[in-house]
């Protein structure tokens, strides 16, 4: 029998020809999470001597939680510090229980769970699927249950599961069963799984509706690394495959392209709006690996700008895709709310991928990027400080000046026809 909500669902969709899935139901993630993950900017540098503040320790988990706080971060959604690999021992305690390395950790994991939740954040951990984590150290095979256990008594609220040192074949059971395990706990985690990434990487057919219904969040492709190029890797492919992984994309359950770049090594500033951008327009989890206390303060405005972060949060929760590629300009469209029977209101990005050093004039209907509300739009440029909000019709032409490898983000919203009946709109 049809539950309520799958009915009215099921109105919705002949409405809007939507696709109706079930999610994983944990009631968690119903818009992309946003935090702090360790990999990408800490990798598995476990030489403290070397690296006193930026080994994988108990301290720089610590340091970021408060500066997570002290910088802002928090607020404007940055809730989730998540430790990658390298944090445990190889070798189990005698009654089979994963632990922490003892030297960098020495309070343990449920200590540092605790710190971070006293700073009003939540607590993120990671494993693999199989015999050994992907650097070689304790898997959770053959120990599943034990270990979702041991996660919910450290207080874990994220858990991000990799696919080392397993057979791809049996991924479509043993992701789900830990999931399960997890959901048995009766603790809420965040469930992200690193399953699709090694399917699609073997050139396996991935059972997106079985990942969507057993996971939060999933990577479909490989780790993005310290460079432009890479990113745009990254990109390239999520717009290939966007007609098949889009769909699966919504509250409770989202496609992941990996961390956000931004405030590290490699990245211009163009270059890293244009991520936040597009990070934004997939609807993609938010998660900065990056030492927050170098951030640069253009970067951290980047980071902290609250109407890209509303793009990436909105709750209708649907992945953007790429609409055009023209002269060296792509256009990224995302539908967002407010909306109103079948308008939506969008976020546009101009992305260049043109090498010539000059900003490029780019100019285009809003029909021509589907956008055909009869009483038009207000349109306001995200990153431009001193924007004016204008009001275009269909027809009217937006015109921007996209600079190299950086981005124009402009949010139209729709004009409802009350807004006419009500008086002048703002
Ligand atoms: C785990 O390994 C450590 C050091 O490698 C060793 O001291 C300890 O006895 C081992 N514990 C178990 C339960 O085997
Ligand atoms: C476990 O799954 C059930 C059914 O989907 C769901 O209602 C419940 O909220 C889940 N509990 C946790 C802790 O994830
Ligand atoms: C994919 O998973 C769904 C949900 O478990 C299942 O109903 C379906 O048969 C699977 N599809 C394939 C091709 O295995
Ligand atoms: C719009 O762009 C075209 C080239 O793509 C250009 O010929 C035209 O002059 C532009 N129009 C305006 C009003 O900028
Ligand atoms: C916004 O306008 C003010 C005053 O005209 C100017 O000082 C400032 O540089 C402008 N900011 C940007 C980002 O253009």
């Amino acid at each position: 029998m049809l539950s309520y909500m799958t009915k009215i669902r099921v109105w919705l969709c002949v409405l809007v020809a939507c696709k109706i899935t079930l999610a994983l139901n944990n009631g968690l993630a119903l818009t992309p999470p946003m935090g702090w993950l360790a990999w990408q900017r800490f990798r598995c540098t476990i030489d403290c001597d070397t690296f006193p503040d930026e080994c994988v320790s108990e301290q720089l988990f610590m340091t970021t939680a408060d500066l997570l706080v002290s910088e802002g971060y928090d607020k404007v959604g940055y809730k989730y510090v998540v430790i990658d690999d390298c944090w445990m021992m190889h070798n189990r305690t005698a009654d089979g229980k994963l632990q922490a390395d003892e030297k960098r950790f020495p309070h343990g994991i449920k200590a540092l769970a605790d710190y971070v939740h006293s700073k009003g954040l939540k607590f993120g951990i990671y494993e693999s699927v199989g015999t050994k984590s992907c650097e070689g150290y304790a898997g959770i095979k053959g120990y599943e249950k034990i270990d979702a256990q041991t996660f919910a008594e450290w207080g874990v609220d994220y858990v991000k599961l990799d696919g080392c040192y397993t057979d791809e074949r049996n991924m479509d059971t043993n992701f789900p069963q830990f999931g399960k395990y997890l959901n048995e706990t009766g603790r809420p985690m965040i469930y992200s799984c690193c399953w699709p990434f090694y399917q699609e990487g073997k050139g396996m057919q991935v059972n997106y509706t079985l990942v969507s219904q057993s996971c939060n969040l999933w990577r479909n492709y490989g780790d993005i690394q310290e460079s432009y190029a890479s990113l745009f890797d990254v990109l390239d492919n999520f717009a290939v495959k966007q007609d098949i992984w889009a769909q699966y994309a919504g509250p409770g359950q989202w496609n992941d392209p990996d961390m956000l770049l931004i405030g590290n090594f490699a990245l211009s500033h163009e270059q890293s709006q244009t991520q936040m951008a597009l990070w934004a327009i997939l609807a993609a989890p938010l998660f900065m690996s990056n030492k927050l206390s170098t951030v640069q303060p253009n970067f951290k405005k980047i980071l902290q700008n609250t109407e890209v972060i509303g793009v990436n949060q909105d709750k209708l929760g649907i992945q953007g895709k790429r609409i055009y590629k023209d002269q060296g300009i792509e256009i990224w469209t995302k539908p967002v709310e407010p909306k109103e029977i079948e308008h939506y209101s969008y976020a546009i990005a101009f992305v260049s991928r043109r090498t010539m050093g000059t900003p490029f004039s780019y100019n285009i209907t809003l029909n021509n990027l589907g956008l055909n509300n009869p009483n038009g739009y207000k349109i306001k440029n995200l990153y431009d400080d001193n924007t004016t909000v204008k009001i275009l019709k269909p027809d009217s032409l937006l015109k921007v000046k996209v600079n190299p490898s950086g981005v124009v983000l402009i949010r139209a919203n729709i004009i409802s026809k009350y807004d006419y009946i009500h008086g002048p709109y703002f």
